[in-house]
């Protein structure tokens, strides 16, 4: 089969489109054919070293979301049909998705919306399952509570902003240029250009805050949580003593994989309460191109990868 392989770690030059093997199917393993892969931040941090969620030996294959088609069942215990059109974010720790096939437990994965199409599906798990997590489970946030999503614009900001909105929350989002209309779009109430005003200047507004972008955003986000609120970075390391002092929760998270979760995303993207924000699409040869976007940092919604 054809797949993106890294035989080092290192910058974009390391993305390898070779032919490989198929994936040998563990005990409670299906068989994918992917349609289309997303590509994510976390791609270029494994593919640089910076996470290492593996001490497998080299060549790995990068990309954990898809969207595709069961076409093998193995030995494994699933509900899951041969030709079911199923979406996912696999684990991190084997191989993943730039590739024709990949081999997943089916508890990773769900039927995938039918209302969008393969593309927009495999721009979903990801993205989706951070921002639920972080928003609902640890951030616990209510119907008329009030979010602060940064990067709105970005493939978790834009999920989140969705996901918040159809909680009931008010949403208040950062961005910047075309980024404002985009989370405006989604349904942010407020957007903050986050280049141009300071979002700590209201004070302390929010119920939960949700960083994706760490550095001197994470360090700023303690300021605007109301006492007994919640801070949840994805992008840095919380700070468990400033948090005290302000009367806050501060926590991150490393995401698990969730195919029942997926399966209620699929049905709120099929009921239109989420959509799908794909702004790029690249064929698979053309790997090194997605990862020198995704790695500007400038990007809006979701970059997926065409492998069909
Ligand atoms: N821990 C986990 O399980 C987990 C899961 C998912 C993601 N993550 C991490 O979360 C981070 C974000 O992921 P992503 O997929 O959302 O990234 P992304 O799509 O690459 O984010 C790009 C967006 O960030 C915006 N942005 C950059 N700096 C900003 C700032 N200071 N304020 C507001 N917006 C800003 C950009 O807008 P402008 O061009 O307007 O600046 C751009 O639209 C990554 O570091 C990723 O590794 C962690």
């Amino acid at each position: 089969m054809k797949a993106v392989r890294i035989h080092q770690h290192g910058d974009g030059s390391v993305l390898k489109v070779e032919s490989t093997p198929l994936p040998s199917l563990g005990a409670n393993d299906v068989l994918i054919r992917v349609h289309t892969a997303a590509v994510n931040p976390v791609d270029s941090l494994v593919r640089e070293g910076i996470f290492k969620f593996s001490e497998r030996p080299f060549p790995w294959i990068l990309g954990w979301d898809f969207a595709g088609t069961v076409v093998d069942l193995g030995t494994s215990d699933t509900s899951l049909s041969l030709g079911d059109v199923v979406y996912g974010r696999p684990a991190l720790d084997r191989d993943g998705t730039y590739s024709e096939y990949v081999a997943v437990d089916p508890g990773e994965i769900a039927k995938a919306p039918r209302s969008i199409t393969l593309e927009q599906a495999a721009s979903l798990p990801l993205v989706t399952l951070t921002a639920w997590k972080a928003l609902f489970e640890i951030g616990e946030l209510k119907p008329g509570g009030t979010a602060l999503i940064h990067a709105a614009a970005g493939g978790v900001g834009s999920a989140a902003v969705q996901l918040a909105k159809h909680r009931g929350a008010h949403v208040v989002a950062t961005a910047s240029g075309d980024g404002i209309d985009l989370a405006k779009s989604l349904g942010a109430d407020e957007v903050i250009d986050y280049r141009n005003e300071d979002f700590t200047a209201r004070g302390r507004f929010a119920d939960v805050v949700l960083d994706t972008v760490g550095g001197d955003t994470l360090e700023r986000s303690y300021d605007v949580v109301v006492p007994s609120g919640t801070l949840v970075t994805v992008a840095g390391a919380p700070d468990a003593d400033k948090a005290r002092q302000l009367g806050i929760t501060a926590e991150t998270f490393i995401l698990d994989s969730n195919g029942p979760r997926l399966a209620e995303i699929a049905e709120l993207v099929d009921s239109g309460a989420i959509r799908p924000v794909v702004t790029k699409a690249f064929d698979l040869d053309d790997v090194q191109e997605a990862h020198s976007l995704i790695d500007s940092g400038r990007t809006r919604g979701k970059i997926v990868l065409r492998v069909a």
